[in-house]
């Protein structure tokens, strides 16, 4: 079978390409470099000895879009593809709705003029807001509170509508928790561009030095320690659960929603602290004030996912910062630009 994989150069999309290729599917990646880099297709041949075709296009460019599909016969699309970051999303969000919400209308009009009828999105578990009670399931209530997070629940309201009208299309939507992690060999993994705004990639920078020290935003929160807490997920099993996906996708007709997380919440400090002793670094850091629009506690019910695609998370946050570092530590000439 042969998968488009839109955004496919990028964190999630790469490691969901290598895990696609050792699974022996054909993959065909659209990316436009808006947030990743070429250099990351030689990675995935590099660790897969198996190289995609590759199509440096934007995804909202439906003729070129087209001509993708009428190059290769398509079986189904994982769509990664889109801007990500809640804080630009909150200053510029014309940007985000036009790019989230135009690339992936674009990508469903060619899909259904090219008789394509399996589609996996890349959703997140910002779309439940916060949460009323943890764990969290699928069922609960949705509601967002920035443009990033609303792209993504205008887009399930919009595969959901589709989905009525189209009796023979089969739409998988996955809300992640928070991918970290990078691949075992250290050749492809996060890297995000300028001073980063999620928390592991930011530890990393310090540990490495390129930053003094990490804002650990708020410890007043009705929590363990008093910190966040996440459900951080490896970004490889992350990219397993999309084969998984996949599976159920090519083998059943509607829409579907799955968590991919762990289940298991962990704390701002549980992970510096767990950082720290794997990787026998220091990462000095600070208490600060809490930083807005961020809630106290969110971790998955992953039991979904297990029951109905087979999906289990196996790695464990030692291993998510382990890989973490060690992605920084194998590029470190590439990472401090
Ligand atoms: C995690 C915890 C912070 C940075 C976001 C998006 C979500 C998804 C994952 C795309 C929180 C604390 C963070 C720092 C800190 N992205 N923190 N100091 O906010 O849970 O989720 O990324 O799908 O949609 O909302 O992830 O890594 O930013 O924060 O103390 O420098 O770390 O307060 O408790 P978040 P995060």
């Amino acid at each position: 079978m042969k998968i488009l994989v839109t955004g496919g150069l990028g964190f999630i999309g790469s490691h969901t390409c290598v895990e696609l290729l050792n699974a022996n599917y054909e993959v065909v990646i659209i990316d436009n470099l808006s947030n990743s880099s070429i250099d990351v297709l030689d990675k995935i041949e590099e660790i897969t000895s198996k190289k995609p075709k590759f199509y440096e296009i934007d995804v909202c460019d439906k003729e070129k879009v087209s001509v993708v599909f009428k190059e290769n016969k398509i079986d189904a699309v994982i769509h990664f593809a889109g801007y990500k970051a809640v804080g630009e999303s909150v200053s510029e969000p014309l940007k985000y709705y036009r790019n989230n919400l135009d690339s992936t209308l674009t990508l469903l009009e060619v899909m259904k003029e090219e008789n394509c009828h399996n589609f996996v999105f890349s959703s997140s578990a910002t779309v439940y807001g916060s949460p009323k009670e943890l764990p969290i399931k699928e069922d609960f209530p949705l509601s967002t509170t920035n443009p990033y997070g609303t792209t993504k629940l205008m887009i399930e309201r919009i595969l959901a509508d589709v989905s009525k009208a189209d009796k023979d299309l089969s739409i998988i939507v996955l809300r992640y928790f928070n991918p970290i992690g990078a691949h075992k060999s250290g050749l492809i993994g996060e890297k995000p561009n300028g001073i980063p705004n999620n928390l592991m990639p930011y530890i990393v920078r310090v540990a490495n030095k390129e930053l003094p020290i990490l804002s650990v935003f708020g410890n007043d929160y009705d929590t363990p320690d008093g910190t966040g807490v996440r459900d951080y997920i490896h970004v490889v099993d992350l990219a397993k659960g999309h084969i998984k996906a996949l599976e159920k996708c090519v083998n059943f007709k509607g829409i579907e929603y799955y968590n991919l997380g762990t289940g298991t919440g962990y704390s701002v400090l549980d992970l510096v602290n767990t950082f720290e002793k794997v990787n026998n670094v220091e990462v000095p850091y600070k208490i600060v004030d809490r930083r807005p629009g961020d809630i106290a506690a969110c971790y998955a019910d992953p039991t979904k996912a297990y029951k109905e695609l087979g999906f289990k998370a196996e790695y464990g946050i030692e291993d998510m910062c382990r890989d973490s570092y060690n992605f920084i530590l194998k590029n470190k000439e590439s990472h401090n630009n």
